[in-house]
């Protein structure tokens, strides 16, 4: 594996909510980390079918633009009852005709797809969000670290805190949903202790141990 010799990095993203987390996530390894719109970069577009396929995309994209590395993240909510869905597409489904996105309405359609399978009890409403980091490098080279959270989709939405698919969505073995937690009860995880909760953070860990040789 290639390691990662100069702590400095580009955060390939320009989704808020994943920035300010992966901002938490990496502070502890002391990383000068900028993000691609700090850059003056574009938003790639993700054509690609799987998370690895567009976290290389964005990783590259902006790994190529700056000549240092880049970590990406591609992440979404996969719902066993509707066959995966919304997968690679989670962010397309809270598309607005104006282009903007509104994740409220994702959820709705999210809702009223389980109402048509009669998806009504916890176990048939079961999925996870994934969550795919990719290292790049302007050569090409690059390195990927997946983490899941297995959970069930609840109605109505609840809590106001995070982002995206949050409130509908109740980690395994937890009570709240992650819209009822904070930004630290979400990620679960600190460096050298604790399992992480969130498929970032666990995504996060295995970057860390495997690449860093820390947490
Ligand atoms: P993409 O990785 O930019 O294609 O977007 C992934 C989409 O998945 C985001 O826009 C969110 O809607 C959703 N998503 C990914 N991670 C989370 C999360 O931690 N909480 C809630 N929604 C998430």
């Amino acid at each position: 594996m290639r390691t990662l010799d100069d702590r400095k990095i580009v955060v390939a993203s320009h989704n808020k909510g994943k920035l300010a987390e992966i901002a938490d996530l990496i502070a502890p390894f002391g990383f000068e980390a900028k993000s691609a719109a700090e850059y003056g970069l574009p938003e790639p577009e993700e054509t690609g079918t799987t998370f690895e396929e567009n976290a290389y995309i964005k990783a590259h994209a902006a790994a190529s633009a700056t000549g240092l590395p880049a970590l990406s993240d591609d992440s979404g909510l996969m719902v066993d009852a509707l066959g995966g869905d919304p997968g690679v597409y989670t962010a397309n489904w809270a598309e607005l005709a104006d282009g903007t996105r509104d994740f409220q309405v994702a959820m709705e359609r999210t809702q009223k797809l389980l109402d048509q399978k009669s998806a009504h009890t916890p176990q048939d409403r079961q999925g996870k969000f994934v969550s795919v980091i990719c290292v790049a490098w302007p050569d090409g080279h690059a390195e990927y670290f997946r983490g899941e959270a297995q959970g069930t989709l609840v109605w109505p939405p609840r809590g106001t805190r995070g982002f995206g698919y949050d409130p509908m969505f109740q980690p395994a073995g937890h009570e709240r949903t992650f819209g009822e937690m904070s930004a630290e009860e979400k990620h679960g995880w600190k460096p050298g202790q604790d399992e992480a909760l969130s498929h970032r953070a666990r995504a996060f860990q295995a970057f860390a141990r495997e690449m860093l040789g820390a947490g």
